[in-house]
């Protein structure tokens, strides 16, 4: 009989799937998932309808991207970064910033090789190390101010490690690395002639005093970093799946050689309509970053109010929430019970966590904020029940 392959036999479900069918079920406020409640602003939709009716974007896209939106996520990072981004040989349009670390890695990462990853992680990260036939090795941020340790953070460096995979803004710990934080890494990278992939799709999602500060801006890093981000946050289209990888031209065209065989290109008409929006003034990203900080406080409320304890969020639409005052088990039966007898869903960690450190995140689960102030208002008064 033919069977499917050993490479994806460790995958399993994602817990996602079982919390949103429960949290559909028990009729529960949904804050597991990071996608938000609120919708697209509508001049972006309406560029992309215009764009599909225009009859010019319905077919294939060019395979890096086009070169309108490349050339807007180069003046986005020149603007935001002083960067100087070639829109030419320095970028690739990917299918969200999903497959623009699957690229990166595939692109730049050999088999046998080793890649550190901070933990915990967005879960796509060692699925798609072990589907290169890498090695992932794990460094995790210890809770309750999700710090690494800096001999642990070192001794994960070998000859062998070959990429570092950096989130930051971070999910889902909330957690912003401070200048000194990514000079220690970046100093790492280099001793050990190592690459990074910045994942840094919440990269507008900064609440001050925090300061995004791309690892690609620090000394001698940009020649060996790519970064990844993508328009899902930024423009409330985690739908719309476009992201995008850039940086020098050397390290971008090894992830356009992935990407080629991978998607090739991606949705047409959508570019258009997010290099109308990566245009957008300096207000769209000012409004932008007001709207969460008032989302952050409404959240920060709510679990305050149900006796959870939380790290403040620096950055991104997420916190971790300490439960193990108001209930004693795992963070999936704390799950469970938060969706099923208080009406509220959150998301546990485990799937966040190497099987070697997934004790870290025990006594924690994560809560997302990208929903109505009324939703985050009506979940603070369902978690007061906890108490
Ligand atoms: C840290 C991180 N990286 C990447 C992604 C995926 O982004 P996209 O939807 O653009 O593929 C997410 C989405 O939640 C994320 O949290």
């Amino acid at each position: 009989m033919p069977t499917s392959a050993r490479r994806i036999s460790t995958f399993g479900t994602t817990v996602f799937s079982e919390i949103n069918m429960l949290a559909q079920q028990y009729h529960a406020l949904n804050l597991g998932q990071g996608k938000p409640d609120f919708d697209t602003p509508s001049d972006i939709v309406t560029q992309l309808v215009q764009a599909a009716q225009a009859g010019l974007y319905n077919q294939y896209a060019p395979g890096p991207g086009t070169l309108s939106l490349r050339q807007a996520i180069a003046s986005h990072a020149a603007r935001f970064y002083d960067l100087e981004i070639d829109p030419a040989k320095g970028v690739v349009v990917t299918s969200g910033a999903t497959e623009g670390i699957f690229s990166a890695i595939l692109g730049l990462v050999d088999p046998g090789d080793e890649v550190i990853v901070i933990e915990p992680f967005y879960d796509s990260y060692v699925p798609n190390i072990l589907m290169a036939n890498a090695i992932a090795v794990c460094v995790p941020l210890h809770p309750p101010t999700w710090t690494f340790d800096a001999d642990e953070l070192r001794s994960a460096f070998s000859k062998k490690t070959r990429a570092l995979i950096l989130n930051t803004p971070q999910n889902p710990s909330g957690r912003v690395f401070t200048r000194q934080e990514l000079t220690m890494i970046a100093e790492l990278c280099i001793e050990y002639d190592v690459t990074v992939i910045a994942d840094e799709v919440y990269e507008h999602l900064i609440f001050a005093p925090a300061q995004h500060i791309p690892i690609a801006t620090l000394p001698d890093m940009f020649e060996r970093t790519v970064t990844v981000s993508s328009a899902g946050k930024l423009f409330s289209m985690t739908g719309w799946k476009i992201g995008w990888v850039y940086g020098s031209p050397d390290l971008v065209q090894g992830v356009l050689g992935a990407h080629q065989f991978v998607t090739f290109a991606v949705h047409h008409p959508s570019q258009e309509a997010i290099t109308y929006a990566l245009n957008l003034p300096d207000t769209y990203y000012e409004m932008f970053q007001a709207m969460y900080e008032k989302k952050r406080q409404l959240i920060l409320n709510a679990l305050d109010g149900a006796g959870l304890k939380s790290c403040v969020p620096e950055g991104t639409y997420f916190v971790m929430a300490d439960y193990s005052g108001v209930f004693d088990g795992t963070p999936l039966e704390f799950t469970r019970y938060l969706t099923k007898d208080i009406g509220v869903a959150c998301i546990p960690p485990e799937s966040f966590y190497s099987l070697e450190h997934a004790h870290i995140g025990h006594g924690y689960v994560r809560f997302a904020f990208c929903k109505s102030d009324e939703m985050l208002q009506q979940a603070g008064e369902r978690l007061a029940k906890l108490q």
